[in-house]
């Protein structure tokens, strides 16, 4: 049936027939909200590159996690911020060290709350780079063995997963095995398998400040002209026991997330990043579009290309939206 007989508007003439035929919603089971967590007490502290998003000391970050579930949140990436940073990144994985506080105080606190951990070096090497550095260069097998305590440690004070963002070759199989030896083999793995070398990241590094202090992270994170690669770093992960595989940015590679989609059955997270989130805040600061509507927008989106899971700084904004009922109206 052809024009004039069919005609696609039909199904676009009201709100309730556009909201009917929707194929794609966002609500807050697909959220994580992701948290930064830094030394100290009662800190609640602005990052000047990500409007809206606070540093907190572990004492307030308990009451943002009470306020994000208070509103339907479950799951929280957590960032850690430490005291001090060295060549090896060694706070990283200390008993004591900021992200095994937070763990443990949040799953006191809050049981049920899905509390998953970024597994990574950046954050806690002085150099600022993801790995170990040996001759001037990421020794990629020293870093797994880092990683692998990192992953441990998070997982005994609790964590529920543990996502890995080094683009370390193998950590995925490394930290699956180091997790099982040491008895959490419901501890769960979300990979970030296609973790592309992006300008988006860079009001994050701001935030953590974990700028490479030299060079850059072209010889582990991937090349944005590349799509096959992200589908042999995926099934890489896979192999090697990845339970949900991540793209990251998210919007810029919705080909990619798509890809996967089509070509692995595992559940797909996608990672609206810093840069991408900043984006919206600062376009609709100046007036250039409404926030709301670009939010909405932005994350359909990503659901739409394929991903099961969306990481967002806007995941509270959303689910504020979504209690006061005003999400379904945006569109
Ligand atoms: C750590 C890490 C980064 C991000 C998440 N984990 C930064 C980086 O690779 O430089 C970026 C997140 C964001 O931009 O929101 N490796």
């Amino acid at each position: 049936m052809m024009f004039p007989e069919y005609r696609p508007r039909r199904l676009r003439r009201t709100k309730e027939v556009r909201d009917i035929i929707r194929e794609t919603t966002v609500t807050v089971n697909d959220l994580i909200y992701p948290l930064f967590i830094c030394e100290g007490e009662k800190i609640k502290e602005e990052i000047s590159s990500m409007p809206g998003i606070f540093r907190f000391s572990i004492d307030l970050a308990l009451e943002e996690v009470r306020s994000a579930m208070d509103l339907g949140l479950k799951a929280f990436l957590l960032f850690g911020i430490p005291g001090r940073k060295d060549e090896t990144g060694s706070s990283a994985f200390a008993k004591d060290g900021i992200i095994q506080r937070a763990v443990r105080a949040i799953k006191e606190k809050f049981p049920s709350a899905l509390v998953i951990t970024d597994v990574c070096l950046c954050e806690y090497t002085s150099h600022g780079h993801c790995g170990i550095i040996k001759h001037n260069e990421i020794d990629n097998d020293l870093t797994l063995e880092q990683l692998a305590r990192i992953a441990v440690s998070h997982a005994k004070a609790g964590a529920d997963w543990v996502a890995p963002s080094d683009m370390m070759d193998g950590r995925v199989g490394r930290i699956r095995d180091a997790l099982d030896d040491a008895g959490f083999s419901h501890v769960a793995i979300m990979s970030y398998a296609v973790k592309y070398c992006s300008a988006f990241y860079g009001p994050f590094r701001t935030a953590v400040d974990s700028a490479p202090r030299f060079g850059d992270r072209k010889t582990y994170q991937m090349d944005p002209g590349n799509a096959r690669e992200a589908l042999r770093e995926a099934l890489l992960d896979v192999e090697e026991g990845a339970d949900v595989i991540m793209v990251k940015p998210a919007l810029p590679y919705l080909d990619i997330i798509r890809l996967l989609r089509e070509n692995i059955n595992h559940p797909i997270a996608g990672y609206q990043v810093s840069g991408e989130y900043s984006m919206i805040k600062l376009g609709a600061k100046a007036g250039l579009f409404e926030e709301d509507r670009a939010i909405w927008e932005s994350l359909i989106s990503i659901k739409r290309a394929g991903a099961d899971v969306i990481i967002t700084y806007f995941a509270k904004r959303v689910a504020e939206l979504i209690e006061r009922g005003v999400w379904g109206e945006l569109y």
